[in-house]
């Protein structure tokens, strides 16, 4: 078990480095290997966080290859028990724009080479109806006037971009954004018993909502840098706002169960 301690988690692009006051470096090892980077540990808002770059320091991590268990294990064993997860996401429908803050509600799940879970064996299934914490996204939607609550995110596979069908497929399903990493990083989250929430940035509007070119990678690292500090700002006066996690249904799910993989700490 790790000395240092944290409360609440950010696991962001590597922009976010900035907001920690006095932070801390620490590297955690997992049975799960090396998370993405080392933890950054500091203040916000008399808050202790950590923050996690979830590509990397250096961007090295594609979505599909990004160390999942590792990264929520790392920061479970660090004391983390709420998670804030900004994200860059595309637009599938003329209901979001480029530059929207969204917080999703619901998620679907099309990624299908990743490691989606710590159940090895044994009779542990997760209830995921809801996969976001309410009570989190609450905090965040309540921190600034303009972050809207509601909508669902496809997560796909990646690293690719999606073709104008498969994208015209979703927003048909009513699916009004879409992603790369959202998965399987909430489920995990939950099965480590902590509160998560995306946070999710509108990049670009994706293949199937536009007629031009098409999503391209400048845009989306372009539009994410330009609301750095958006998002920076918004996620301290969500930290400021955050409830107390005792109690929450994202940990007593588990309170009648044996769970057959560890949570440290616990
Ligand atoms: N992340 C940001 N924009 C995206 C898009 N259009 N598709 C998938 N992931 C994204």
């Amino acid at each position: 078990m790790n000395e240092t301690r944290a409360d609440v988690a950010v696991i962001g692009g590597t922009g976010f480095y900035s907001f920690l006051e006095d932070p801390e470096t620490v590297r955690v090892e997992t049975p799960y290997g090396d998370p993405s980077a080392p933890v950054s540990i500091g203040t916000v808002a008399g808050r202790r966080v950590a923050f996690l770059p979830r590509h990397g320091t250096a961007h090295e991590y594609a979505p599909h290859t990004i160390p999942y268990r590792a990264n929520l294990w790392a920061l479970r064993s660090l004391g983390v028990r709420q998670v804030l997860a900004p994200c860059a996401v595309g637009g599938l429908r003329d209901e979001v724009a480029p530059g929207d803050v969204v917080v999703p509600d619901q998620m679907v799940d099309r990624t299908y080479r990743r490691v989606p879970s710590y159940v090895e064996g044994g009779a542990v299934h997760l209830p995921f109806g809801d996969p976001y914490c309410d009570r989190l996204a609450g905090a965040v939607t309540g921190a600034a006037d303009d972050v809207r609550h509601g909508g669902t995110m496809v997560i796909v596979e990646g690293p690719r971009f999606s073709t104008r069908a498969e994208s015209r497929h979703y927003a048909d399903q009513g699916w009004s954004l879409i992603n790369m990493t959202g998965h399987p990083e909430a489920a995990l989250a939950r099965e480590m018993l902590q509160c998560y929430t995306p946070i999710a940035l509108v990049t670009d509007m994706d293949a199937g909502a536009e007629s031009g070119e098409g999503v391209g990678q400048a845009e989306v690292f372009a539009r994410f840098k330009a609301n750095l500090e958006r998002l920076t700002g918004l996620l301290t006066a969500a930290i400021e706002a955050l409830p107390d996690p005792e109690g929450c249904s994202c940990s007593t799910w588990a309170d009648d169960m044996e769970l057959t993989y560890q949570v440290p700490g616990l």
